[in-house]
């Protein structure tokens, strides 16, 4: 594939975990991929892994709680590599707590993140996918975002808005060839998810008809498949990747 051939895409949250994942199979799938976190060490080591297998990777620090920077960050891709064929908005935090001892900045903090951080990159990645009249967007959200959790109600407001973000944007864009989809995860087993006790996870177990946790290979494939020019009739889809968990 010539250089002008080859699509771009951007991860954000690549540095590890689910986005990490996502990074690796777009660069196997052939996309020269920007990845986002803010660690650079960490996201060089990312692309390293990606040059190594004999992909293209580009490393872009950014803290996605900064919409001034978000906003360059995508705007600039676009202008920089002279294209976006896809976005991954994959970066997100949790700041748990019941709702009666939730700070404002706990609050604050998840919906910048998770929620502000994707309005502002879909919103900068739509111009130079509207021009290329193509495009794919894929927000991954949560099943706590369909479901809900106790302890979780900022993560929660954040991970359901996405899903009407995904639906309005996929509206908005589908007569000019851009899809924008959700991915919703169950519990998957990453650093975020390292942290639960070991009675909680034998509890979560016990709800998910496949018997295991998933893995952020199960959520790369899917996010894959959204990417690729086989999901060209797809939008507005929120697909949970959770062993039936939330069914
Ligand atoms: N792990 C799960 O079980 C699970 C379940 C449902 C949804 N999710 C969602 O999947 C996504 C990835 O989760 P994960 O488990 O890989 O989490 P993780 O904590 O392992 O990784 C999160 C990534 O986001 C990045 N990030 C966090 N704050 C950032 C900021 N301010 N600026 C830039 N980058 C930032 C981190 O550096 C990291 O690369 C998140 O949106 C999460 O909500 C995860």
């Amino acid at each position: 594939m010539s250089e002008a051939e080859q699509k771009v895409a951007l991860v954000t949250g690549a540095s590890r975990g689910i986005g990490r994942a996502i990074a690796l199979r777009l660069a196997k799938d052939g996309a020269k991929v920007v990845l986002v976190a803010r660690n650079e060490e960490k996201l060089a080591a990312v692309a390293k892994e990606i040059t190594d297998a004999g992909g293209s990777a580009l490393v872009k620090p950014c803290d996605m709680s900064d919409a001034a920077a978000v906003k360059d960050l995508v705007k600039g891709t676009a202008k920089e590599l002279g294209r976006l064929d896809v976005l991954v908005n994959n970066a997100g935090i949790t700041r748990d707590n019941l709702v009666m001892r939730m700070k404002d900045q706990e609050w604050d903090d998840v919906l910048n993140v998770n929620l502000k951080a994707v309005f502002v990159a879909c919103r900068e990645a739509t111009r130079p996918m509207l021009r290329a009249r193509r495009g794919r967007i894929v927000n991954i959200t949560s099943i706590v975002g369909l479901i809900g959790n106790a302890g979780q109600v900022n993560y929660a407001s954040a991970k359901a808005a996405i899903v009407g973000l995904t639906k309005s944007l996929a509206k908005e864009l589908g007569s000019r060839g851009v899809t924008v989809n959700a991915v919703a995860p169950g519990y998957i087993e990453t650093d975020m998810t390292s942290e639960l006790g070991e009675d909680i996870k034998k509890s979560l177990l016990d709800r998910v008809p496949l018997g295991c946790l998933g893995q952020s290979d199960d959520i790369a494939a899917t996010v894959s498949f959204l990417a690729s020019d086989e999901a060209r009739y797809i939008t507005g889809e929120v697909i949970r990747v959770d062993g039936g968990l939330a069914m």
